[in-house]
């Protein structure tokens, strides 16, 4: 592949892009930014894609960010710089992305996970935002959307302690939608991912974008947004298709209009 720190393959209609650092545990440095970022742009462009998982490996999904490409930063690198600000462009992509996470995901690792539309982790996978124990914070979103997950309490111990919650608190917690045995983590994925992809495309855009709006607005503006939504859908032909294979007991036939 054109990539140096990513792993990209197309599984029918899965993208399935593997964090490539082994030697660093995948920590986040400025170049898998970039090459995941263009990575999910082509996904996203791509007609024939509908779902992508973002993995790592058996030891860790992602150590964080890297702490050697920081140490040597000062305010005005990273202030002049708003380091970490490409980030936002990852959680633009409007298609579906699942995180399968075994192992470490930790700090930066974390809060990619947390970018991604739900989680998937393995019995192995071990959570935490452990910045503060370099001095710093969570620096990718992880103190909002850890606490948006989990609550307060569990967010605010967390970042303050740095300690780490396994993968049963975590799906107590709400942080990840299942768990699985480590052998199965990336074969449930990719199937997850696939039934993903089989659904028609501008539902996937839609369902996908109203649950977000959720974290965005209040109840009412929330409601509203859905309702409208789920009105403009009634303009696909894809509705059309769909409830007419319902009516006549057969599988719907997309065109993604
Ligand atoms: C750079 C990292 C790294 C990281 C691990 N490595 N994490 N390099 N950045 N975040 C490197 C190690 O230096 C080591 O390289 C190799 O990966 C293997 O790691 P070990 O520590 O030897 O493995 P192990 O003993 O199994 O411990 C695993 C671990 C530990 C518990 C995950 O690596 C760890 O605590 N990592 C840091 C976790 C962390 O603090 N993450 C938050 C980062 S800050 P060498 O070359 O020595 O073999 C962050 C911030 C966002 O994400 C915002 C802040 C501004």
């Amino acid at each position: 592949s054109q990539y140096e720190t990513i792993l990209v393959e197309q599984r029918g209609a899965v993208t399935l892009v593997t964090l490539n650092r082994p030697k660093a545990l995948n920590a986040l440095n400025t170049q898998i930014l970039s090459e995941l970022l263009d990575a999910m742009r082509a996904f996203d462009e791509d007609a024939s894609q509908g779902c992508a998982v973002i993995t790592g490996s058996e030891k860790a999904f992602a150590a964080g960010a890297d702490i050697k490409e920081m140490q040597a930063q000062g305010f005005a690198d990273m202030y002049g710089h708003d380091f970490f600000a490409g980030w936002d462009a990852f959680t633009r992509t409007r298609k579906p992305v699942i995180a399968a996470v075994a192992g470490y995901a930790l700090g930066g690792g974390c809060e990619l996970a947390m970018m991604c539309d739900f989680i998937l982790a393995a019995d192995s996978a071990k959570f935490g935002q452990p910045e503060i124990k370099l001095a710093v914070s969570p620096g990718m979103g992880g103190s909002q959307r850890l606490t948006r997950a989990v609550g307060k309490a569990k967010a605010m111990e967390m970042c303050l302690t740095g300690r780490m919650m396994d993968a049963d608190e975590a799906e107590r917690a709400g942080l990840v939608s299942r768990i699985l045995p480590a052998a199965e983590l990336l074969n449930d994925a990719l199937k997850t991912a696939a039934t993903i992809a089989s659904m028609a495309p501008l539902a996937v855009k839609a369902n996908k974008e109203m649950v977000d709006v959720a974290y965005e607005t209040t109840l009412a503006q929330g409601v509203q947004f859905e309702r409208r939504l789920f009105h403009a859908l009634f303009g696909t032909q894809d509705q059309t298709e769909g409830m007419a294979a319902f009516v006549e007991k057969r599988s719907g036939i997309w065109t993604g209009k």
